[in-house]
């Protein structure tokens, strides 16, 4: 497993600036999404702890502006290793306006560098994924070592210095097979996260694993309200008939925090990067997620059909669920003020064989069926909170976490604390 420590991340900046012997340029100390105006959130609508937020923060531009640069500067999931295993593969990962290529190197290192060409900003990488001994530049075809040299400019001046035009770097972690980056220059500690969520990845064989499937939900919804609905179950009962056969949490009082679990979300900003790691009981006769309550594939690592299904959430747009033999992977990608994209992953065992091991429709049965629910339900919420009638409405007692969300929302955007 390999694992980025809080230390070798807080050292992150100069072992990347090595190869190119470049300083990383003030542009991505303060990332500024389009319409963002440090200082301008003192305006904001005010908040009522324990209700919903008001109609504003779910349709202001200038808002959506803001919540961007938030979302930048955190942790999100960016992909897992498998899908760039060999010397050269690459992937992409979008986040609003900005894009990572994420690399493995000729030293088999793997790093995460800004998709924008230090020539006159081009996009370099248009798939989303692929392999290359070099990285081109579609443009004007500057060329970039794998870790992000430059290694070749056409016709430029006697005084042009190749190593003062490394493609930037961007912070990198890996826990558990998982890749995850920020936008930001100084992103939250994960020294309390990194351990929490390296057990459920562990016990799980999350590193050996690979994608069998994808689905992306677009959702024409304010990334917050996707957000708070996945984070409660108070709607599971009346949307997902099929969830709620399968799992405890859906009930009332199924929601418990039993003593390994970790749910860190302070209510003040605190340096660190918010996370939540929880066992979570499936109804009895139940394996695992799947229609049947029968295996859908091989078991991962040393977890056991022991009734118990995990869930977990990393920042604010990655969540995971562990089932014994598969995971699911949950990428929150805002587009717009009212749009958002759901990527769903389903991992497997890496040496699990389709439709010999697994077949993928069984697979993805429950998590389909699940967020095409869910992005009825949040559309619905969207089309009532546009409306004039819309006001702010109180939380229930199954709706801890979505409360802890919005809570810690408003106080970021308040205090314009980019950590
Ligand atoms: S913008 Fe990339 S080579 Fe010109
Ligand atoms: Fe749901």
């Amino acid at each position: 497993m390999r694992i980025a420590p809080p230390s070798a991340l807080r050292s992150f900046k100069n072992r990347q600036r090595a190869p190119g012997r470049h300083r990383r340029p003030s542009s991505l100390a303060q990332p500024a999404a389009p319409g963002y105006k440090r200082g301008s959130m003192q305006t904001l609508p005010p908040y009522q702890p324990g209700t919903t937020l008001a109609q504003d923060y779910y349709l202001r531009p200038e808002i959506f502006a803001h919540d961007m640069n938030l979302l930048h500067a955190r942790w999100s999931l960016a992909g897992h290793v498998s899908e760039i295993p060999a010397q050269g593969d690459y992937i992409t990962a979008e986040l609003g306006a900005e894009s990572a290529i994420i690399v493995r190197g000729a030293d088999g290192h793997l790093r995460a560098m800004a998709n924008v060409c230090r020539h006159r900003g081009s996009r370099i990488c248009t798939q989303h994924a692929g392999h290359a001994p070099v990285l081109t530049c579609p443009y004007h075809a500057w060329t970039y070592h794998l870790d992000g040299r430059l290694r070749h400019a056409r016709e430029m001046p006697d005084n042009f210095d190749p190593a003062q035009h490394s493609l930037l770097p961007l912070p990198v972690a890996i826990i558990g097979g998982l890749i995850f980056i920020s936008f930001g220059d100084n992103p939250p500690s994960l020294e309390k996260a990194q351990p929490a969520l390296a057990r459920m990845t562990s016990r799980h064989g999350w590193e050996n694993t690979k994608i069998a499937a994808r689905k992306t939900y677009s959702v024409q919804a304010n990334w917050k309200l996707v957000l708070e609905n996945y984070h409660e179950c108070y709607h599971c009962g009346p949307a997902h008939p099929e969830f709620t056969q399968i799992h405890v949490l859906a009930r009332p009082g199924g929601r418990r925090i039993s003593a390994e679990d970790v749910e860190a979300w302070s209510p003040q900003p605190d340096g660190h990067e918010v996370f939540r790691v929880m066992h979570s009981p499936m109804a009895e006769t139940t394996s695992t997620g799947s229609r049947t309550g029968e295996p859908l594939a091989p078991l991962l690592g040393s977890a056991q059909y022991d009734g118990i299904c995990m869930f977990a959430e990393l920042g604010f747009l990655s969540a995971f669920l562990a089932y014994p033999d598969y995971g699911v992977i949950y990428r929150f990608l805002p587009k717009t003020v009212l749009e958002t994209e759901m990527e769903v992953l389903w991992i497997v065992d890496a040496g699990a064989q389709e439709h010999r091991d697994y077949d993928p429709a069984a697979l993805t049965w429950l998590w389909d069926i699940t967020s095409q629910a869910d992005k009825k339900i949040i559309e619905r919420n969207q089309q009532g909170v546009l409306s004039r009638a819309y006001r702010p409405g109180p939380f229930s007692n199954m709706e801890p976490a979505t409360r802890m969300f919005v809570e810690r929302y408003v106080l970021e955007l308040k205090q314009d604390v980019l950590f």
